[in-house]
C-alpha cells in the first residue's frame, strides 16, 4: 500500500516535470508538437524517470536538478514506443490505452514525433536546470551513458536484432541479447543516470549497474508474459501481439511457468545487488518487485 502511494506521488513528480519542461502547442509547429504531446502525455508507468530519482535517492540525494535527465530518458522511451508501434515494425493499432501515434496522425508524422522525441531529449539532458545538479564531467558521463544505451549498440540495435528474429529459431543467448539491448540498456542507463546525479562512488556505480541490468531484463520478460497472460484492458496495448508476429520471447522460448520462474531470478539477482545500501534503496527494491507483479 504504502509503495503504491510512493509511485503515484513519484508519477505525478514526473508528470509536472514534462507538463513544465516539454513544448507547448503553438504556432507553425502546432501539429508536430501535437503529435509528441499525444504520445508521451498518453500515460504510462514513467518507470524509466522513477528509476532514476530513485537511484539518486538510494545514495541520500533528492534533487530537482535531476529532473530534465528524467524527462529525457521518457522523451526517449515514448520515441521507442511510437516507432515499435509502427506498421514496418511491430505494426500495433493501441499504445497506452489509446490509438497509436500514426493511426492519429500518420505514418511520416509519426515517425517525425518520434525523431523529434529522440531529439527533444538531448536538449533536456544538456539543460541548465540539470548543470545545476552535477558538474560538467559528470553530465557529459551521463549523456554518453544514455547515448550509448539508445543506439546502436543498445536499443536501436536490439530493435533490429527484434524484427530479424520474427519467425526465426534463436538461441537462448540471442534472446537474452535481444531482451538485453532493447529493453534493458535503457533502464540500466536511466539507473546509471540517478546514481551519477547522487555521486555515486565506483562501487555502489557498479552495484547500481548490475541492479540495473536485472531489473532491465526481468522488466522484458514481464512484458512478454503480459502480452500471453495479461488483458488489453489493463495493458492499454493489443495483447497477443508476439505470437501473432512470431517474435522471439520468453514465454515462446521457455513456456510460461519456467518464464517466470526467470522472471523472479533476475529480480532476487537485482535486489541482492542492493544490499549495500541502507533503507533508504527501499523504493528501489519495491520497484524490481513492482516489475515482476505488475499487470499493466
Ligand atoms: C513498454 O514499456 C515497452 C517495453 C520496453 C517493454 P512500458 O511498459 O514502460 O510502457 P509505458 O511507458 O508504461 O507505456
Ligand atoms: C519494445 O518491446 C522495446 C522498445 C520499444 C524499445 P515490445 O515491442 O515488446 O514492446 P511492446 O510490447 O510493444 O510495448
Ligand atoms: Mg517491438
Ligand atoms: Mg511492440
Ligand atoms: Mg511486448
Amino acid at each position: 500500500m504504502e509503495f503504491k502511494k510512493y509511485l503515484t506521488e513519484q508519477c505525478a513528480v514526473v508528470e509536472h516535470a514534462l507538463a513544465r519542461y516539454m513544448l507547448t502547442e503553438e504556432g507553425p509547429l502546432a501539429n508536430h508538437i501535437k503529435a509528441m504531446r499525444y504520445s508521451l502525455f498518453a500515460g504510462g508507468k514513467r518507470i524509466r524517470p522513477i528509476l532514476a530519482l530513485a537511484a539518486a535517492e538510494a545514495l541520500h540525494v533528492t534533487t530537482d536538478h535531476l529532473l530534465p535527465t528524467a524527462c529525457a530518458l521518457e522523451c526517449i522511451h515514448t520515441y521507442s514506443l511510437i516507432h515499435d508501434d509502427l506498421p514496418a515494425m511491430d505494426d500495433d493499432d493501441l499504445r497506452r490505452g489509446k490509438p497509436t501515434c500514426h493511426v492519429v496522425f500518420g505514418e511520416a508524422e509519426a515517425i517525425l514525433a518520434g525523431d523529434g522525441l529522440l531529439s527533444f531529449a538531448f536538449e533536456l539532458l544538456s539543460h541548465p536546470d540539470a548543470q545545476q545538479g552535477i558538474t560538467p564531467d559528470a553530465q557529459l558521463r551521463v549523456i554518453s551513458i544514455i547515448a550509448k544505451a539508445i543506439g546502436p549498440v543498445g536499443m536501436v540495435g536490439g530493435q533490429s536484432l527484434d524484427l530479424a528474429a520474427e519467425g526465426q529459431a534463436i538461441s537462448f543467448e540471442h534472446l537474452r541479447l535481444i531482451h538485453g539491448y532493447k529493453t534493458g540498456a535503457l533502464i540500466t542507463a536511466s539507473v546509471q543516470a540517478g546514481a551519477i546525479f547522487g555521486k555515486a562512488n565506483e562501487k555502489q556505480f557498479a552495484a547500481l549497474s548490475q541492479y540495473g541490468t536485472q531489473i532491465g531484463l526481468a522488466f522484458q520478460i514481464v512484458d512478454d508474459l503480459l502480452d500471453v497472460e495479461g488483458t488489453t484492458e489493463d495493458l492499454g496495448k493489443t495483447v497477443g501481439a508476439d505470437a501473432q508476429r512470431k517474435k522471439a520471447t520468453y514465454p515462446a522460448f521457455f513456456g510460461v511457468a519456467k518464464t517466470k520462474v526467470m522472471a523472479q531470478e533476475a529480480v532476487e539477482a537485482a535486489l541482492t545487488a542492493l544490499e549495500i545500501f541502507d533503507a533508504k534503496a527501499e523504493p528501489l527494491r519495491a520497484l524490481a518487485r513492482y516489475i515482476y507483479e505488475r499487470n499493466n
